[in-house]
């Protein structure tokens, strides 16, 4: 059972679109959701839907004309302010359209694109200095795992991801999303219980690193395979939070129930 500090936090299912739909396609999807998502779900749980930037200004208008509390992260942001950065995006960019979010350090940025634990830190103190909320993803590899080695190396990933990074306790917040590599997009997860035991071991880190009060109030996500069927057994841990969820979050139908499932209906 979540006790009443775990009560306190405000769930949270973001959906991580990652290089999936183009404008109109990703405005469908976000009608899909709205219609679908009763009302009262919103109320209970930060629903958040990350698209690629190219649909940001979409979905917020899709959000916003329908008055939906459904809210909007980006998948990613510099942590430069503004200048000479071809590609890049920047936190004022994206809150501009609307973003409350962002993530950062996903895995599949720290291994195709060799982001370092450094950039994700860099990343983190910016979005947290524009009142934005950083989803700062974690997460080890298959050979860590089976080694045993998972806790050391998450409580060490979380330390330097966060490194410098202050957040206003009263203010937006923190996520830290548990991602076991191994997990992402195969349909492998971990054990409940393992994702429990790195959750408040990852909480325990932000503690040391950030203050006690914000341990308290970050949200711990677990991501890796989240569908329907499983994520009721991660949300009824005490550390975790919420869920981080790639694949199903690209069908209306499917993360309508998922987020109704993590809410225990
Ligand atoms: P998945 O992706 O749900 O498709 O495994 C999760 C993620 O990468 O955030």
């Amino acid at each position: 059972m979540r006790s009443r500090d775990a009560a306190a936090r405000t769930p949270i299912i973001a959906g991580n679109w990652k290089m999936h739909k183009t404008y109109a396609e990703a405005v469908s999807l976000t009608q899909g959701i709205i219609d679908r998502l009763p009302k009262d779900a919103t109320r209970r749980a930060d629903v958040v839907l990350c698209p690629p930037f190219t649909a940001l200004r979409g979905v917020s208008n899709a959000i916003a004309f329908d008055h939906a509390r459904i809210k909007v992260g980006a998948q990613d942001c510099s942590a430069e302010p503004e200048g000479a950065y071809t590609g890049q995006v920047s936190v004022a960019m994206i809150a501009d359209l609307d973003a409350a979010y962002a993530i950062v350090g996903h895995s599949e940025r720290r291994g195709l694109l060799g982001e370092t634990s450094a950039d994700v830190a860099a990343k983190a103190r910016a979005l947290c200095a524009a009142g934005l909320t950083p989803i700062v993803c974690v997460g080890e590899s298959r050979e860590v795992y089976e080694a045993g080695d998972t806790i050391d190396f998450v409580v060490d990933e979380v330390a330097a991801s966060l490194a410098g990074v202050r957040v206003d306790a009263d203010a937006a917040g923190l996520c830290v999303a548990y991602e076991p590599i191994w997990a992402i997009g195969t349909g492998l997860v971990p054990s409940p219980e393992h994702a429990q035991r790195v959750a408040a071991a990852i909480r325990a880190q932000v503690g040391a690193t950030c203050g006690a009060q914000v341990a308290e109030r970050a949200r711990v996500l677990y991501g890796g395979s989240v569908k329907p069927g499983n994520v009721a057994a991660f949300m009824v841990q005490q550390d975790v939070d919420g869920a981080l969820v790639g694949g199903a979050s690209l069908d209306a139908d499917t993360f309508v129930r998922l987020v109704l499932s993590a809410l225990g209906e």
